[in-house]
């Protein structure tokens, strides 16, 4: 995947997206031992970084929002159902590995998505935010 796929041009989210995509490819690459961490540090940085895209939507109010919501929801439902998995004692070291490798390759291909198709309103609201608020003073009065 190109990098640039998950640049939106707003620094915040843009720092986000690449922890995400970071912590996706720890957990692609995770040992035995690291597979419950690594989706764990990856379950925690996408719960705060949806939470803050959620509060946005909320205030938005476009028409999209729905979907956006609930693509975040699911996202944060596969996880748990993953960890359900790799903390069972009666599945096989083989079914733990083939369920977080096809996890990892799923979301490495639905983010670059994701950013491009739904977080692009959310980067355009925030720098709307930031950069539309009080109008600034550029003239100054001429000294009487
Ligand atoms: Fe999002
Ligand atoms: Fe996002």
């Amino acid at each position: 995947m190109d990098k640039s796929e998950l640049k939106l041009g707003e620094e915040t989210l843009d720092r986000d997206h690449e922890e995400l995509h970071a912590l996706i490819t720890r957990l692609l690459g995770a040992s035995a031992d690291d597979m419950v961490p690594a989706l764990d540090a990856l379950r925690a940085h996408a719960a705060q970084h949806f939470a803050m895209e959620d509060e946005h939507l909320r205030d938005m109010k476009d028409g999209n929002s729905k979907c956006h919501l609930d693509e975040h929801a699911n996202v944060l439902k596969s996880f748990d159902e993953v960890r359900e998995v790799l903390v069972g004692a009666a599945h096989p070291p083989e079914m733990k590995q083939r369920v977080v490798q096809s996890l990892s390759v799923e979301l490495l291909d639905w983010l670059p998505h994701h950013v491009q198709e739904m977080d692009a309103g959310v980067a355009t609201y925030r720098s709307k935010q930031r950069f539309g608020g009080a109008p600034v003073q550029i003239s100054r009065r001429p000294k009487a």
